[in-house]
């Protein structure tokens, strides 16, 4: 996709990887960006006047309704707003497993359904999910969020085939750990946001389906394209090291 003019919305674009996006999407050329925050006094200042804040919590409909009203002239919608409840799904409680539902599949859903209207008037439009590698491969510890992610991806490939006729394309992006604070009590080797949103920013402007913005997640992938049972082995290793 060529960034250059186009006008983006991206969710939990306050903090992380989003905030970290919509630096490196400005960069780029775009030529407006919405920066979705569940409260607007959580937007930092991006010190330029391409970006609008505008309010979405993707689990509350009446704000995305609201949301896709506003933004009715997006070319690419970049679905990244996620939560991750730590766990397993053995022990964890039901309601945080739930909840992880909730906001990445379900919530992601939403958004999708509510702003697909919106880019399919467009002549190149494009929508990009957040996901993670953790879709390609369960990692115990994060049990319910590596399901809840792979729901997401299943519906990323749904949708790919399904609006391609009608001029949308779909891209998932699937980092590794990320130095931000969703993975704060990850005990393991980090790429910063902005490496991750500047790769995010490259893959999409070559036009890449899957984008892996890290090197944890390339290595991770690179084994599980060789064989995906050897990357559960992996994991299993990982798991029962102690
Ligand atoms: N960090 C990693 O290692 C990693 C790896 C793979 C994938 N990811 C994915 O990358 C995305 C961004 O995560 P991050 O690492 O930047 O984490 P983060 O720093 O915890 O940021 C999460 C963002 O999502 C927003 N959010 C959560 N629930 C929301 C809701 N219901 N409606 C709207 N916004 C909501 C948060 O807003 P508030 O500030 O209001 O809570 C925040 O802006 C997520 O989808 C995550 O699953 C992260």
């Amino acid at each position: 996709m060529n960034l250059n003019n186009k006008t983006v919305l991206i969710t939990g674009a306050n903090r992380g990887i989003g905030k970290a996006t919509v630096d490196a999407l400005l960069d780029a050329g775009v030529a407006k960006i919405y920066a979705g925050a569940r409260r607007l006094s959580s937007l930092p200042d991006f010190g330029d006047d391409r970006v609008i804040p505008i309010e979405i919590d993707i689990t509350d409909p009446e704000t995305v309704t609201n949301a896709a009203a506003v933004a009715s002239d997006v070319d690419l919608l970049i679905n990244n707003a996620g939560t991750l409840a730590m766990g397993g799904v053995l022990d964890s409680s039901v309601e945080s497993i739930q909840a992880d539902m909730n906001t990445n599949y379900f919530g992601t859903l939403d958004v999708i359904r509510r702003f697909v209207p919106v880019l399919e008037t467009k002549p190149d439009a494009a929508i990009v999910n957040v996901v993670t590698i953790a879709a390609f491969v369960n990692f115990p510890g994060l049990g319910g969020y590596s399901a809840s992610k792979a729901a997401l991806f299943s519906l990323s490939q749904g949708i790919r085939i399904e609006l391609a006729p009608r001029g949308i394309s779909v891209h998932t992006v699937n980092p590794g750990p990320i130095d931000t604070d969703m993975a704060r009590d990850l005990d393991m080797e980090k790429t910063s946001a902005e490496e991750t949103a500047r790769n995010i920013v490259a893959g999409l402007e070559n036009d890449e389906a899957e984008i892996f913005p890290d090197p944890a997640s390339q290595q991770m992938f690179g084994v599980w394209q060789g064989n995906y049972r050897d990357l559960e082995a992996a994991v299993y290793e990982m798991h029962h090291a102690n």
